[in-house]
């Protein structure tokens, strides 16, 4: 089944733990949580304290989605922090390659992510090291965009490597995400759907989550 993960990012940061679980008791498999740093991308956000606040509040994987140049120097606070999986940027700069490496030192899994205008055989050198690729469908920074179509062929490139090279590779897709798109890059091969606004924009997330599950079904 399709996995989804939802953007604290859209959360309501003041009640942020009663949002944890919220999201929890609506079925999320995984919970996205969007660091930035105000220099690969436009905006500031949260960073390891905030992590460490809510991980006593969930059982679920953080899915963290590290939107910052040279994630190098941070990973070890992250992991401290409570993340299971740690996300990089191909285009954050410093030693992509080393990021992955540390993140599977510290045990846990490793994410390689790529920008909408970022063509996908940038990839190629990383995806061996890859547990999950992160494909942007809008550019980073904020939510509440508009999804950009060019992640769709990307999804369709990477599912096909992953067929061919038989490697277990979590293909999940950020950005505009709502029961249409999501459902059209779930069957392009998307295994995790990461979505905020359409998802914290309900009163009650659980219907929603149980539909977006059945995507791409056919996959098994
Ligand atoms: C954007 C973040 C996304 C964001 C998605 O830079 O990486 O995770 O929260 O928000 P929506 O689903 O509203 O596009
Ligand atoms: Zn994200």
């Amino acid at each position: 089944m399709t996995k989804v993960s939802p953007s604290m990012l859209s959360a309501d940061f003041s009640r942020l733990g009663e949002e944890v679980r919220r999201v929890e008791s609506a079925g999320a498999d995984w919970i996205h949580i969007d660091v930035m740093d105000g220099m690969f991308v436009p905006n500031i956000t949260i960073g390891p304290v905030v992590i460490e606040s809510i991980r006593p509040l969930t059982g679920l994987p953080f899915d963290v989605h590290l939107m910052i140049e040279d994630p190098l120097r941070y990973l070890d606070s992250f992991a401290e922090a409570g993340a299971d999986i740690l996300t990089v940027h191909a285009e954050a700069g410093g030693d992509v390659r080393g990021a992955m490496d540390r993140i599977h030192e510290l045990g846990l899994k490793a994410g390689i992510s790529l920008n909408p205008d970022t063509p996908v055989d940038v990839l190629e050198p990383f995806l061996p090291l890859a547990d999950l690729v992160l494909v942007m469908t809008v550019q980073p920074g904020f939510g509440g965009q508009a999804f950009r179509e060019s992640g769709i062929p990307k999804i369709a490139w990477l599912s096909r490597w992953a067929e061919t090279s038989g490697q277990d590779l979590d293909i999940s897709v950020d950005g505009g995400i709502n029961r249409d798109t999501g459902r059209r890059c779930a069957e392009a091969g998307a295994t995790v759907l990461a979505a905020g606004s359409s998802l914290f924009r309900l009163q009650d997330m659980t219907s929603e989550i149980a539909l977006w599950k059945t995507f791409g079904a056919r996959k098994g």
